[in-house]
């Protein structure tokens, strides 16, 4: 595991590291705080309730501390170190899913709903849906995706999910479309195309794996892996305030091309 499982398979997992711990102890009381204030609840809840997506609502600073708690640390934080230099964190995302999730509320066409239940709502960060032809444009050049689960959940209980190895078949794809465009036009690129493609290419060659970790461990995604989250399992176990993870998902001013070209 490690950086190796990283350039291989497009992420890798973290064991128990006491760092970690400390932080989900001190964390995870104020992020089940956050996710219950109605405030929070109208902006963020998804998906009939089955969904809360808490975009940047923990308010740590980039290194992970808030009110007085500890700062993130511990392995994997020494590898980000090691890649990307000083922590530079965003603030960050508290996702929590709930028994049922994704219940269908009409908030989106069939067919999304339908690729959110069979294919996870696959996608690839950064790309994000612009206008009502939903075309693709690079859009959040995350350097990596860190998560780090804030309760114990079993494997039915909405984990995420990834294709083992389909960063090196998105980068290569976006290579073919970008290499011959200077970095500073790509963001009027359309990458519709090439994206539903390489996407495809993905579910047809890559299997489908689940990142399941406990509190205390943590698991890091590349930043072109094609990742997404499970409905929830008939059998799932989880506690009353659901499956809760902190996910870090920084960029970096003129990050593009390493976002595309980096060494991993
Ligand atoms: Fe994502």
């Amino acid at each position: 595991m490690g950086l190796e499982a990283l350039h291989q398979r497009g992420w890798t997992t973290f064991g128990q590291d006491v760092a970690i711990s400390d932080w989900v102890a001190h964390v995870q009381p104020i992020a089940a705080q956050i996710a219950s204030d109605p405030k929070h609840i109208t902006s963020w809840l998804r998906y009939g309730g089955t969904w809360f997506a808490g975009v940047n609502v923990l308010p740590n600073d980039p290194r992970g501390q808030l009110n007085g708690g500890p700062v993130l640390a511990g392995p994997a934080v020494e590898l980000l170190t090691s890649l990307h230099g000083p922590l530079a964190l965003d603030r960050a995302q508290i996702s929590v899913m709930y028994p049922g999730y994704p219940a269908y509320d009409g908030s989106e066409s069939e067919a999304a709903h339908r690729y959110r239940e069979l294919r996870c709502a696959a996608h690839v960060d950064g790309l994000l849906p612009d206008g009502p032809h939903r075309r693709r444009y690079i859009q959040e050049p995350h350097q990596f995706v860190l998560g780090v689960p804030l309760v114990k959940s079993s494997e039915q209980a909405s984990p995420m999910v990834v294709w083992d190895g389909s960063h090196h078949i998105i980068r290569a794809a976006f290579k073919s479309v970008l290499d011959t465009v200077p970095v500073q036009d790509w963001s009027e690129i359309d990458m519709t195309e090439v994206y539903h493609q390489a996407r495809k290419d993905c579910f047809e060659q890559c299997t489908r794996v689940t990142v399941l970790a406990a509190p205390g461990e943590c698991y890091l995604l590349h930043r072109l892996a094609l990742h997404g989250i499970a409905p929830w399992g008939n059998e799932a176990i989880a506690p009353k305030v659901g499956r809760m993870v902190a996910y870090f998902r920084p960029q970096k001013d003129n990050n593009l091309h390493e976002w595309l070209n980096g060494k991993y």
